[in-house]
């Protein structure tokens, strides 16, 4: 059955209020839309772990670092409630611009530390925007617990800080990040890629899981991350923006996995910037 939009913030709240009478635990999967399997995995983690599940789908104007990005933005809201139709979902929340952002609105969440290098590096701003509207999403829902993919990794602890810092109550909970047969980290960008990019792409995840094993057995990321660059550039990518080590709880930059840690990448591949990221189990002493 399809759930029931609402796009008001006090309708919203009136559906919560008898679900908190009823002492049930409510979920919430915030997105962007154009929803895809990685999405759906989050919402079948939350529908295995809640009462009440709400998905959000609300285009957030300020993480974008460009306003061709925005404009570019796919917009599928019926083909996204199509998709969560079997899974049994209780609210979509697509908020009205102004019930996020209403006229006259001036505040701002910053988390620091975590968003220092990588994507908060390259994307000024963005997960101000994130942080801000993610903070809206948790409070205007009032929900226990909230779903997000490893595939940002960064958001994901962005968000978790977020959370803890400000005091909102709410669990934060990574879930795995989906793949295509190929290893290619499921996105909403890899539409906008050809057939053979998509067959390129795909050749990122092998590369990245070899040097993963490779700093698993001791290797040292000075020594392996020119061939690994160089593995990439081979694949077909355009640019490499980074490939980092860090440390899987606070991002430090690490040269050796002496820690539980993880490796990211941001590259591109026929005008579409692709990130991904893999854990790294820690070397044998
Ligand atoms: O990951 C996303 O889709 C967005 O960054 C999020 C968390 C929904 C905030 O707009």
């Amino acid at each position: 059955m399809t759930a029931p939009i609402i796009r008001r913030l006090a309708d919203l709240r009136a559906i919560h209020r008898n679900w908190i009478r009823a002492g049930e635990v409510v979920g919430v999967v915030p997105t962007m839309g154009a929803l895809h399997a990685g999405h759906l995995s989050l919402v079948e983690a939350a529908k295995a772990a809640c009462d009440r599940v709400i998905v959000t789908i609300f285009v957030n104007p300020k993480q974008f670092n460009s306003p061709e990005d925005l404009a570019n933005y796919p917009r599928t809201e019926h083909a996204d409630a199509d998709k969560l139709s079997p899974y049994g979902v209780d609210v979509i929340y697509v908020p009205d611009p102004e019930e996020v952002y209403p006229s006259g609105f001036a505040s701002s969440v910053t988390v620091a530390g975590v968003t220092d290098v990588m994507e908060g590096a390259k994307r000024p701003g963005h997960f101000d925007g994130v942080a801000t509207v993610v903070a809206k999403l948790f409070l205007q829902t009032g929900a226990h617990q909230a779903f997000f993919g490893e595939k940002d990794y960064q958001q994901l602890l962005v968000v978790r800080r977020m959370a803890r810092d400000l005091d909102i109550p709410i669990e934060v909970i990574g879930c795995p990040t989906v793949r295509e047969a190929s290893g290619l980290a499921m996105s909403s960008r890899n539409m906008r890629l050809s057939d053979a990019a998509l067959v390129q792409a795909g050749k990122l995840h092998p590369i990245l899981m070899r040097l993963a094993s490779d700093l698993a057995a001791g290797g040292n990321f000075d020594d392996l991350v020119g061939p690994a660059k160089a593995d990439i550039a081979a694949a077909g990518f355009d640019e490499i923006e980074y490939l980092s080590l860090c440390a899987a709880d606070d991002l430090r930059p690490l040269n050796n996995a002496v820690c539980p840690a993880r490796l990211f990448v941001a590259a591109w591949l026929e005008g579409v910037r692709l990130i991904d990221n893999v854990a790294v189990e820690p070397a044998a002493k």
